[in-house]
């Protein structure tokens, strides 16, 4: 299991050596949640300060949008090269020409869906992106109560992904901890976003090492 600390939940002001203390815990991407206050009910950060975290960083960047106007804000990041930029199949209209744009700027297309949103809305574009980030919680909040139906989700995103024999990796993103990572683990996922789990633990390293399986 790869493991994705959100740095939602790490102290803002002191976010450099948050950042250097997740990278050299054991982080495999460093998880920056973009909101603009409409697509969700919160606002976060831009491109100034995602430019400064990828200074202070050692590992790829994973850029999740939660945002309306999605091609505006995926212009502002494609600049800082993060390893994957995903956005939220919901708010998109031309999702495919999107993840084509995102590729040919080199950085790897990711989809989010909603904890509504059903596998089936991937049929068409599963072989268009590099990995699928699905919610498991309502998107906006770090520290959210895990929706354990997004256990039922991976398995059928995993068979989804063989059946259409696509090179595509899965995410689960909201509520994950030490307690339901096995589970998420046996559902197929290969990467977890985790916030609160591991900064409000007094060791990140142990609270990293939990995660990966
Ligand atoms: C929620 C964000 C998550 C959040 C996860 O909208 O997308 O990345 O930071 O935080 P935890 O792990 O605390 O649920
Ligand atoms: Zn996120």
């Amino acid at each position: 299991m790869y493991v994705a600390p959100s740095i939602l939940s790490a102290d803002f002001g002191r976010l450099d050596d948050e950042v250097k203390a997740i990278c050299e815990a054991g982080a495999d991407l460093v998880h920056v949640d973009v909101m603009d206050g409409h697509f969700v009910p919160n606002l976060t950060i831009g491109p100034l300060v995602v430019n400064a975290v990828a200074k202070s960083s050692t590992k790829p960047l994973d850029i999740h949008l939660m945002v309306e106007n999605v091609p505006f804000f995926v212009d502002l990041f494609l600049p800082l090269k993060p390893k994957f930029i995903s956005f939220h199949i919901e708010e998109e209209k031309h999702p495919l020409r999107l993840c084509d744009h995102i590729r040919k700027n080199g950085v790897n297309p990711a989809i989010v869906l909603n904890p509504h949103t059903p596998v089936s809305s991937l049929e068409y574009i599963i072989n268009d992106v590099d990995m699928v980030l699905l919610m498991s919680v309502n998107p906006g909040f770090g520290g959210q109560k895990f929706i354990p139906s997004v256990l039922d989700k991976a398995k059928q995103l995993r068979e989804l992904i063989e059946s259409k024999n696509a090179a595509c990796l899965i995410e689960v993103d909201g509520g994950v901890n030490g307690l339901n990572v096995s589970e998420l683990d046996e559902a197929g996922v290969d990467i977890v976003v985790a916030g609160n789990f591991v900064f409000s633990s007094s060791d990140y390293a142990e609270a990293i090492k939990a995660l990966k399986l």
